[in-house]
């Protein structure tokens, strides 16, 4: 005999939950091992066993079917939501142009544009700065799309490109309907700057047109790949950056230890994003009825498996409140885990060298100036606003 499955009446995704998205989720997490939100019918997993668990066996929990899965939607249908093996094909190219060896060559790059947006800083003695706008997505927002040989013109639209795929991960809430305003100019941009005839000739994009040349993908795939990447490499990114000046200026005795041993700046990378992981969930489809501690998920039942939550379990994490950048964080979720885990970490952990890398030879130390606002949308989850006071060395 199974257990009733628990249930959560609460609304996960309204406006005020995200706004206190930590401790919702945390809630969430401590309630069962298996919660079922009534409102969306959904079921949850968010401690860190069985949402890595879950990951990992993606014949139980497919990616063909996502919670609030619209296939005419404006995100590009495509890996993310394909189990093996058309994902593996589709994975393979991707995988190729983004690995460590294919993007060495970005380094120097990635170095330059760090040091002219840090040094900017200096003009500004004693004022208080905005970690996001100012530094981490002037960063992501100029090597990104310089990597993937998207023109100048129309970046603007980047912000509301990143909200809006970020939105259709989600319910159609308000939250949604906020992201979805006056989409017209940004598809357009983004539909246009995927093409090939708009890429530069040396780009991460014009590599996926090569490989449809190759017959490796098709060249409609090649296209979609490009705005994947434009859009999965962003706000994540930005937003892993700013939690760790975050974490660097409300644990500044974190941030003195990563300047006397600057071999710590990966680590203290995925420390963040352990710490305040930018993607709150994934969703899958289960594919058969799943047994978790006496409960039974049924088949054809639509999950939500947690990776924030589950970095947070204290089950898994000792002090999970803490950034610690010496801790053993081997493991955690922020970058998912199993066939989907995330294709794009080395290109991340490259930009972080970069621009954490910049700060730490710059910067003697960050002070929190005001509280930190956050990005108003369900599915993603970090600061679009970070306050500090720098003081440079
Ligand atoms: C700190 C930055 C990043 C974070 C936190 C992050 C997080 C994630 C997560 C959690 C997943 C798994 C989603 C799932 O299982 O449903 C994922 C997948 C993915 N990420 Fe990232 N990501 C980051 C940076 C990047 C970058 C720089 C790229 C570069 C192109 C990228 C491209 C992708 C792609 C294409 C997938 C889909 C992989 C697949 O389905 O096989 N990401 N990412």
């Amino acid at each position: 005999m199974s257990k009733p499955l628990p249930e959560y009446t609460g609304d996960i995704f309204s406006a005020e939950s995200v706004r206190n998205a930590r401790a919702v989720d945390d809630e969430l997490r401590e309630l069962a091992p298996v919660v079922r939100l009534t409102r969306e019918n959904i079921t949850m997993l968010a401690r860190f066993e069985h949402v890595s668990e879950g990951l990992k066996d993606w014949r139980t929990f497919s990616s063909t079917s996502r919670p609030w899965h619209d296939p005419n939607s404006v995100r590009p249908e495509l890996l993310l939501t394909d189990d093996p093996p058309k994902h593996s094909r589709v994975r393979a190219v991707v995988a190729n142009a983004l690995s460590p060896k294919a993007l060495s060559r970005m380094a120097e790059a990635f170095k330059a544009d760090a040091d002219i947006i840090v040094n900017r800083l200096r003009d500004r003695p004693g004022q208080d700065i905005d970690a996001v706008t100012e530094i981490t997505q002037a960063f992501i927002y100029k090597v990104l799309p310089d990597l993937l040989g998207v023109p100048l013109e129309g970046r603007e639209h980047m912000t509301a490109f990143g909200n809006m795929v970020w939105a259709t991960m989600g319910p159609e809430n308000e939250l949604f309907a906020a992201a979805m305003q006056d989409t017209g100019p940004v598809i357009e941009w983004a539909t246009a700057a995927c093409q090939r005839e708009n890429l530069a000739e040396d780009s991460l994009g014009m590599e996926m047109f090569r490989a449809a040349d190759r017959g490796e993908i098709t060249a409609q795939e090649a296209s979609l790949l490009v705005g994947i990447m434009l859009s999965a490499a962003a706000d994540t990114t930005v937003i892993t950056m700013a939690n760790a000046i975050r974490a660097f200026s409300e644990f500044p005795e974190q941030y003195r230890m990563l300047r006397a041993e600057p071999s710590l700046i990966r680590a203290a990378f995925e420390e963040s994003l352990r710490w305040d992981s930018p993607s709150r969930m994934a969703g899958r489809i289960a594919m058969r009825d799943v047994k978790i501690d006496g409960y039974v998920i049924p088949k054809g039942e639509r999950c939500g498996l947690m990776f924030a939550a589950a970095n947070r379990d204290p089950r898994k994490w000792q002090d999970p409140e803490k950034f610690d950048i010496r801790r053993n964080n081997a493991g955690h979720l922020g970058f998912g885990f199993g066939v989907h885990a995330c294709v794009g970490r080395v290109l991340a952990l490259l930009e972080a060298d970069a621009l954490l890398g910049a700060m730490v030879r710059e910067v003697e130390s960050f002070e929190p100036a005001g509280p930190a606002e956050p990005w108003m949308t369900t599915i993603g989850h970090g600061p679009v606003r970070v306050p500090v006071r720098i003081r440079f060395t």
